[in-house]
């Protein structure tokens, strides 16, 4: 029977060339906007993970008629027959991406209910600059415990504020805008290269959209968008997971289909380390050769281009065993040191307060057993484990693996791991 841990033992150098799978959270979104068209649309590159097929269950829910093909990573999603009234909200309130369908639901079919995913590990990722965004552009929309609704029945092109560069508030107010009489815009608005993939398939689908310097976009809605056919970008958060394998074990790492250009902060760091970072032609393919020696690092997450929260903890997992001691800071969520405490657990000197810890790196680590709060603490554990003596086994760390991660653990045996999912 399946424990749900992922165990590891200790490994590397890890060495070898492998490819990254579409980037989750590209894929989710875009296949969220195709409620935005109706026909058959073909996504490419998409992973075969969890969320997706949460994804596919919501929109078949919703009378969409989809076929997953995993071997090729092509699914087919026809929809031609929409009706909200029959959203499966079960399946809404099992991952958090899923809010990605109301501003689509909200702009097409005018009253929406979905249900709430509720609170999250890593901070408590309240609704009001969607809820505020959207009151604006006229609707009704509120929450309650268990549900988010909308009313719209005459959205109003406006020039819409966000407090913040919010990916999913950006996402959610953008997927709407684009079918919305007028001219809008988005100022302070996210531009991860999720979003900015998103704003590519939406232009495919016909939308106008424009993004204008400093961080805003600008949307001049249309009738009807069409279906289209979209390859996914590859997934950096992935690409990163890997090259911190290869850190962490002082191997020598190569991914093909990574894109350099979208982990420049991240690079430049791991380079300031010690490691040698080579990039190919235009930012296509990195590779990492681990110093034998590295030295931490301070850094401090924030919005793209900067550095990315969803690689703070397996950045820290590198930290722990480089030499000396550093800062991080986490600004994006409040709460997402929970792996810290499981870190020390396997001799890491790690502490933390509030939005800072300090970390004083050490080569005595011991596999014990650790609990994964989320899908990036999960991995930053197990990573860390090839660095420990012993057996360190990630409790709950297949379930996040599983949701964000397609066969990451087969890519790192074909790398030399010791890794397994039980
Ligand atoms: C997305 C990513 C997630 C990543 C995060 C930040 C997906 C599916 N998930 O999450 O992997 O870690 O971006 O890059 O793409 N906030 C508010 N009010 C709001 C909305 C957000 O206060 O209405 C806060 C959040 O609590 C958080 C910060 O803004 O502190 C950033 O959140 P946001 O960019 O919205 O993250 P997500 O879109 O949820």
């Amino acid at each position: 029977m399946s424990t749900g841990y992922i165990i590891v033992q200790q490994s590397g150098p890890l060495e070898g060339s492998v490819n990254i799978s579409g980037a989750k959270n590209a894929v989710l979104v875009i296949m969220a906007s195709l409620i935005l068209t109706r026909g058959r649309s073909i996504l490419r590159n998409v992973p075969a993970i969890a969320d997706v097929y949460e994804m596919i269950e919501i929109l078949k829910s919703l009378g969409a008629k989809i076929q997953f093909d995993s071997q090729s990573n092509v699914v087919e999603v026809d929809t031609t027959q929409l009706n909200p009234g029959i959203l499966n909200q079960d399946a809404v309130k099992k991952f958090r991406a899923s809010l990605l369908i109301f501003g689509p639901l909200l702009t097409q079919f005018k009253d929406v209910k979905v249900a709430m995913p509720g609170g999250d590990a890593i901070g408590v990722r309240p609704l009001d600059y969607h809820i505020k965004n959207f009151k604006k552009l006229g609707a009704d929309v509120w929450q309650d415990e268990n549900f988010l609704y909308g009313k719209a029945y005459n959205l109003q092109a406006q020039r819409l504020v966000l407090d913040y560069p919010s990916v999913g508030a950006t996402e959610n107010l953008l997927m709407a805008l684009t079918l919305v009489e007028g001219e809008s815009w988005i100022v302070n608005a996210a531009l991860e290269p999720e979003v900015l993939d998103l704003i590519v398939v939406l232009q495919k689908m016909g939308a106008d959209i424009e993004i204008c310097p400093p961080a805003m976009i600008k949307i001049k809605g249309v009738q009807n968008l069409k279906p289209v056919d979209h390859t996914v970008i590859c997934d950096r958060l992935e690409a990163g997971s890997l090259l911190i394998a290869g850190a962490i074990t002082k191997g020598d790492v190569f991914i093909p289909n990574a894109n350099a250009l979208e982990m420049e902060l991240f690079l430049m760091k791991l380079g300031e380390m010690g490691h040698e970072i080579k990039i190919g032609a235009n930012g296509q393919g990195v590779r990492l050769k681990a110093c034998s020696s590295p030295k931490v690092v301070s850094f401090k997450t924030g919005p793209y281009p900067g550095f990315p929260t969803d690689l703070q903890a397996l950045m820290m997992a590198a930290q722990v065993v480089a030499q000396g001691t550093c800062n991080v800071v986490e600004t994006v969520f409040e709460n997402r040191f929970l792996h810290v405490a499981e870190m020390n657990k396997m001799g890491a000197k790690i502490s933390a307060n509030g939005h800072c810890a300090q970390l004083e790196g050490t080569p005595h680590l011991i596999g014990v057993d650790v609990i994964a709060t989320d899908i990036r603490a999960a991995c930053a554990l197990a990573l860390l484990g090839f660095a420990a003596h012993g057996v360190t086994r990630v409790q709950k760390g297949v379930h996040h693996w599983k949701r964000g991660y397609e066969t990451l653990d087969v890519k790192l045996q074909q790398l030399g791991a010791n890794i397994i999912l039980d």
